[in-house]
Formats: structure tokens, C-alpha cells, sequence
């Protein structure tokens, strides 16, 4: 029976039967002046027919790297440094001379003099007065070390690891303190022919004509009628699409989006610049509050004021920070000023969006259940590092509600982080000025097998809600979660800033 097989096939089957041994890839590839993608096809193409096959190896090969090998054919700097001694027929000399001589980086020197000293070629002594170095012997026997250095070289500087003596191991290990080789793992690949394939008589096999690619001369000659076509594989992955895609960050807010939308939520959104009363005043969180100050919060000049809501609503938010207002609690106890609340920033939270919520509750005389949220960026006065953004995303929710609880709570939120692909959180006791009472919640990240602290979460205490007419029986639930986090997760990012520096290869490869 004849068998068709590619030239090169034909090439390698040849070569192999020639050498009636087993052979590595690598070497036949640079023998047949073929790229070894070509021989291992070669291989794939001997395999199917039964004749040949390969099998693997893991190596551990040394090389010196270019510092390295410039030693190794030049001088060490020991090296160098003793033949500036020679050379001027001197038997010592200042050290300061010699390093000014050696026209060496002074760290190099300070190694060079170190190894000249182990060497035992010199001694050093500052009993003159002045530092200097003596040479002590007369001999200067080649050093194991350049030996086993002209060795790797003499062998295309690369030495096989598991090869090396006992004495050689010893000076890898001064070549590697020195940073002067490399130790990698490769995989080698060994082929070798089949009984089938030894046995195989060569007048036996023919060409094979075989072509990737029609072409419109083919067709026109009618050439195309002499080839072989070769099929497609439709198991093999093709070529990566570099086209624009969608930034991974989008899809996954696109995700959150379509999980709140699943239970029923409703997308809001509200102004980036804001005003404290709606950041801050409306959270009953008090007018000399720590997180007002500059440092966390970014204020603008222009706009300089903000409009605030009709005068009774901010009557009612001035009452409950003054004196609790109708909340049934005593407030904070101090004079309210309504310029402090007529600040513009840039919002710290998205809190501020669900409160401007709230209001227009109380605006449109709406009714409960609400279920609302938000997705959206967020500026606070921090110092931009791995873990940190002066500009970054939350995802935000509140559920207005007749006698919701804490369980409902937990149940949202734990069903979102379901849905997302972390299947257990964990809620903690948390402070925030606005909610009682109030949780931390954290993800349990399985790759690290650590806990992942993600946001906040509460229930909207009275003086949050009263001054919008939401009272008992009527709650709000409420959370704010960060976005920059779960991204890290979810991508498997370690760098904050490459969420938006986008670095390319990571785009192409996440997104779709
Ligand atoms: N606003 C809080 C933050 O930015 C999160 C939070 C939202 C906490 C709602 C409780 C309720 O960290």
C-alpha cells in the first residue's frame, strides 16, 4: 500500500530512518534548516499514519546571561583588576588607584577585589597608612570558575543541569549569587520512529500535494484538480480578534445591571455634583462630620451654591439635626447652618442619589414597595495607589418598604452576590452615620480562600427618613457596594488602575 505524506513529512521520515535513533526535535529542526513548528507538524502528520510519535521531557538547562557570557569570554573582573596589577609589574597597589585604573562601577570593583581576595591572588591591608592590595602568590592557575564558565560557552552556552558534577554544581552556585547564569525548566521533545515507521520502505510513500489555501490562479488554470485540499479542523481555536470590544468593566456593570433588574429593581440615577445637604446634611450626618473635610471630599468653587429642596424639607432635615425634629430622636444638638448645606462637591457617595429618591417619595405622594438602584461614580480626595481610586463606582440600592427587615436585607444583597458568582458573604456589625442598624459585608473569595471586605449596609435611621414623611411601619433598606472590587475579583486583577488603564493584553483577552 502506498502512503501520501507531505515533502517534509518525507523529509523527516528520511532523516529519522537515517539515524536509526531517536532524536530530539530541536536538533532535526536546525539539521533540516526547518522551523521546529514544522517538524513537530511533521511529527503530528508521522503519528497519524502510524509511522512515528514523540514523547516529552522535562530538562533543567543553565546558560550564562550577557554579563555572563562577557566574562566568560573576556575577564571576571577579578580577572581584570589582577592584570592591571601585572601590568604594571607592581606587587601592590592603592585601592583607590586600582579603582580608578579599572574604570569599573564601583560596585563591580568592590566585587572584583572581593573574589581576587578569595582567590587568594592578593591580600589587602591599610598598615601603611593607605588602603592597599599586595599580591601574595606567584602562580595564577585558571579558576575553576572561568573553567566551568568556558566550559557552558565552549557548549553554545547551554549546559544540561542534572549533567553537572559535584564540583560544577559548586560553581553554579557562585555564578548564581553572582547573577551571572540562568536556570530554566523546559519541556524537550523526543522523536523517534515506530516499529511500523522503521520498517517502512520508502518507495512505499509518495508525495503528498497538499494546499491550505485555493487561489484564484488555480481555479483559472484548473490546476486546482492536482491538489489535495487540506480539511478544515474545526476543533483548533481561531485567530484572536483584535476588533473593539466591550471593556470587561462595562460588561460586568451590565451584569449587575440585568441581576437588579431580575428582582425587580428599577435603575436611578442622580448628579455628580451635588450638594452636601443631599451627600451629607439629608444622612444626618452632623455639619463638622470628619468625612466633610477637604481631604475626603472634593468641593467645587463653580458651581459655588447648590439649590436646595422646598424650605419645610430642609426645615424638617435642620430640625432633626438640631433636635431630632418629629424622628423621636434628640439630634445632635447644635445650631444648623444652611450655607454649610448649600456646598457644592462632587458626590462621595451614591447615597446622595438614593436620598434625592426619597424626596421625590415624599414629592410625588408615592406608595410602597419601592425597589431602586444605582450604578455610578462616586470622587473622593484619596491618594491613588493598588488598592485605591480618587474616582470609582458603587453599587447603590435602597427598598422602601412596609415592615422589611434585616433579613430582607441580607436576603438582597446575598442573592445578588449569588447571582454575580460568589456564593457566600458575610455580614458584620458596621457604623455609618445614616443607618441602624448597620453592616459591613464581605465575600468569601475562593481562590485566596480569604474573606473580601465589599461595602455597607444598613436600615435608614428615622432622622434619615421623617423629614420625607417615610415612619414606622414604612423602612428603607439600603447598601452601597464597590464596584472596583468585585472587578478585581471577578478579573483576577491585583492592580486597582489597570481596571482603567487598560492594559491591552488583558483587554483582549477578557473582553468579548
Ligand atoms: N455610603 C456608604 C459608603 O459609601 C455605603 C452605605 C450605603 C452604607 C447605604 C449604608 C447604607 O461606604
Amino acid at each position: 500500500m502506498v502512503i501520501k505524506l507531505k515533502k517534509q513529512v518525507i523529509d523527516v521520515l528520511k532523516n529519522l530512518k537515517d539515524k536509526k535513533s531517536d532524536c530530539l526535535a530541536s536538533e532535526l529542526a536546525s539539521e533540516l534548516n526547518l522551523d521546529y513548528i514544522v517538524v513537530m507538524s511533521a511529527i503530528n502528520d508521522l503519528s497519524d499514519a502510524g509511522l512515528g510519535g514523540f514523547k516529552e521531557e522535562q530538562i533543567e538547562q543553565i546558560s550564562l546571561n550577557a554579563e555572563g557570557q562577557s566574562y566568560g569570554k573576556n575577564e571576571l573582573p577579578e580577572e581584570k583588576l589582577l592584570s592591571i596589577i601585572k601590568k604594571g609589574k607592581l606587587k601592590e597597589m592603592s585601592v583607590k588607584d586600582l579603582l580608578e585604573k579599572s574604570k569599573l562601577d564601583e560596585k563591580i570593583f568592590y566585587i572584583g577585589l572581593t573574589n581576587m581576595k578569595k582567590n587568594r591572588w592578593v591580600a589587602q591591608s591599610k598598615a601603611s597608612g593607605e588602603d592597599k592590595v599586595f599580591i601574595i602568590t606567584e602562580e595564577f592557575p585558571k579558576t575553576e570558575l572561568k573553567k566551568f564558565m568556558e566550559k557552558i560557552l565552549d557548549n553554545n552556552n547551554v549546559l544540561d543541569y542534572s549533567g553537572l558534577s559535584k564540583e560544577e554544581i559548586i560553581q553554579f552556585n557562585i555564578l548564581n549569587k553572582r547573577k551571572l547564569i540562568k536556570r530554566e525548566r523546559r519541556t524537550q521533545r523526543i522523536i523517534y520512529l515506530t516499529d511500523k515507521g522503521k520498517k517502512i520502505n520508502l518507495s512505499n510513500v509518495s508525495e503528498l500535494k497538499q494546499e491550505s489555501k485555493i487561489t484564484a490562479e488555480m481555479l483559472s488554470s484548473g490546476s486546482w484538480k492536482d491538489y489535495e485540499f487540506k480539511p478544515f479542523d474545526v476543533s483548533k481555536p481561531g485567530p484572536l480578534l483584535k476588533g473593539g470590544k466591550i471593556h470587561p468593566v462595562i460588561n460586568l456593570i451590565n451584569e449587575i445591571r440585568e441581576i437588579f433588574i431580575s428582582l425587580g429593581f428599577t435603575e436611578i440615577r442622580g448628579p455628580i455634583v451635588e450638594s452636601a445637604f443631599f451627600n451629607f446634611d439629608a444622612l444626618f450626618q452632623p455639619q463638622d462630620h470628619p468625612a466633610r473635610e477637604l481631604h475626603d471630599t472634593f468641593y467645587l468653587s463653580n458651581p459655588k451654591v447648590a439649590k436646595l429642596p422646598n424650605k419645610d424639607r430642609v426645615i424638617a432635615v435642620k430640625e432633626t439635626h438640631e433636635n431630632g425634629g418629629d424622628s423621636g430622636s434628640l439630634g445632635w444638638g447644635y445650631e444648623w447652618d444652611e450655607n454649610i448645606a448649600k456646598k457644592t462637591l462632587l458626590r462621595t457617595h451614591t447615597t446622595a442619589t438614593t436620598i434625592r429618591r426619597l424626596a421625590q417619595y415624599y414629592e410625588n405622594n408615592d406608595i410602597s414597595p419601592i425597589k431602586v438602584f444605582s450604578i455610578d461614580r462616586v470622587f473622593r480626595n484619596e491618594k491613588v495607589d493598588k488598592s485605591h481610586l480618587a474616582e470609582f463606582m458603587q453599587i447603590e440600592g435602597i427598598v422602601i418598604g412596609e415592615d422589611v427587615t434585616l433579613c430582607d436585607l441580607i436576603g438582597v444583597i446575598s442573592e445578588f452576590y449569588k447571582k454575580i458568582g460568589f456564593e457566600k458573604i458575610i455580614t458584620r456589625p458596621g457604623f455609618f452615620p445614616y443607618t441602624e442598624p448597620s453592616m459591613e459585608i464581605s465575600v468569601y473569595y475562593d481562590k485566596l480562600g480569604e474573606w473580601m471586605e465589599m461595602g455597607g449596609s444598613g436600615i435608614f435611621r428615622p432622622e434619615v427618613t421623617y423629614p420625607w414623611g417615610i415612619k414606622n411601619p414604612t423602612r428603607v433598606l439600603a447598601w452601597g457596594l464597590g464596584l472596583e472590587r468585585l472587578a478585581m475579583l471577578k478579573f483576577g486583577r491585583k492592580d486597582i488602575r489597570d481596571l482603567y488603564i487598560n492594559p491591552i493584553n488583558w483587554l483582549r483577552r477578557e473582553s468579548y
